[in-house]
Formats: structure tokens, C-alpha cells, sequence
């Protein structure tokens, strides 16, 4: 491998969405049907090749409870990239993934990249509309990947589209 770039990645996102499973499965490629939830913030390193380029991703699993909301500033402080994630299978978790867009857009640096993750397709009820993702994602120039951390599908063309990304300029 030629270069070797590091990058501080920060998951973002209501509690129960799959933020957690998201890196379980990057990193392990596992999945947890009872995965518990994340206390506080949980730290992780995890590295991906995009081309001839060693990606280290030093990730920043958030807690998605409610009471956490106060601390996860400094989780995303100094990210380059913000992975922000909903369930499609629940409407308040898409309604709290723009929240943070705005939140991310208004107090972080001007260049974090952002993926916006809809996670759990592998579920048979698509229950966010898909219009109002459309018009969001086209409003505020989103780039927007499909997950199932269950099944893996769109897991590592997420973390590796965001490498890319983050790799840029
Ligand atoms: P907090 O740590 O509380 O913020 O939650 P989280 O966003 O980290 O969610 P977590 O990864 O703990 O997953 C919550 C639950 O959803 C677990 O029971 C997972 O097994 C399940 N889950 C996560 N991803 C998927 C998925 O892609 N499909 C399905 N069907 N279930 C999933
Ligand atoms: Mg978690």
C-alpha cells in the first residue's frame, strides 16, 4: 500500500437505529440480534482499503439515548466525517437524523462530510416516506446510502464512500 490517511469519524443517531451493528459489522463482520446499547460513547479503530490507499478510521460510536444528547458534542468535535443514521422503519428516528444534519452543519467544521444512512432495509416494512428522504437529501446535498447491518448490504460502500469523501482535497 502506497499511503496510509486517518480519519476521526463520529455515528449519529436515535437509540436503537444500528449505529453500533453498523460497526460491528464493518469491523467484524458480525451481527448481534441483542446488541446492547451504547453507553456514554463507544471508541473503535478500524481500517479499509479504497484503491491503493490504507483508510484508519478512528470511530466514535454515539449513544443514541435521549439523556446522552448533552455529551455527544464532543464526540463530533474535530470529526472529519459524521455517519447520521435512521431506522426506516421509524419515522421519529428520521425526524431526529435531520435534527443532527442541521446540528452537525451548524456547529461543526464546514468541511465534515456527511453520509445520511437509512439502516434495517433488510426489514420488510419501509415505514419513512421515501419522498420526504428524497427531498431532504436533495435539499441539503446529502450523499444517502441504504444499510442493512443485519444482511451487510451497503455497509462497506457506506464507510468506504465516506473514506473517499474524507480523502478529497
Ligand atoms: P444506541 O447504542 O442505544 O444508540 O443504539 P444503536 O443505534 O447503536 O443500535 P444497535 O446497533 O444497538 O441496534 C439496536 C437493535 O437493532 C439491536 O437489536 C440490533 O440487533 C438491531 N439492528 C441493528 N441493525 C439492524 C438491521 O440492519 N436490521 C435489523 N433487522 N435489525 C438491526
Ligand atoms: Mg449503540
Amino acid at each position: 500500500e502506497n499511503f496510509v490517511l486517518k480519519f476521526k469519524v463520529v455515528l449519529l443517531g436515535s437509540s436503537a437505529v444500528g449505529k453500533s451493528s453498523l460497526v460491528l459489522r464493518l469491523c467484524d463482520n458480525k451481527f448481534s440480534e441483542t446488541k446492547e446499547s451504547t453507553i456514554g460513547a463507544a471508541f473503535q479503530n478500524c481500517s479499509l482499503d479504497v484503491g491503493d490507499t490504507k483508510v484508519k478510521l478512528q470511530i466514535w460510536d454515539t449513544a443514541g439515548q435521549e439523556r446522552y444528547n448533552s455529551l455527544t458534542s464532543m464526540y463530533y468535535r474535530g470529526a472529519k466525517g459524521a455517519i447520521i443514521v435512521f431506522d426506516c422503519s421509524n419515522n421519529d428516528s428520521f425526524i431526529s437524523a435531520q435534527n443532527w444534519v442541521d446540528e452537525i452543519r451548524s456547529k461543526s467544521s464546514s468541511n465534515v462530510k456527511i453520509i445520511f444512512v437509512v439502516n434495517k432495509t433488510d426489514l420488510p416494512q419501509f415505514k419513512v416516506d421515501r419522498e420526504e428522504i428524497e427531498k431532504f437529501v436533495n435539499k441539503n446535498n446529502l450523499i444517502f446510502i441504504e444499510t442493512s447491518a443485519k444482511t451487510g448490504l451497503g455497509v462497506l460502500e457506506l464507510f468506504s464512500d465516506l473514506a473517499i469523501e474524507m480523502s478529497e482535497e
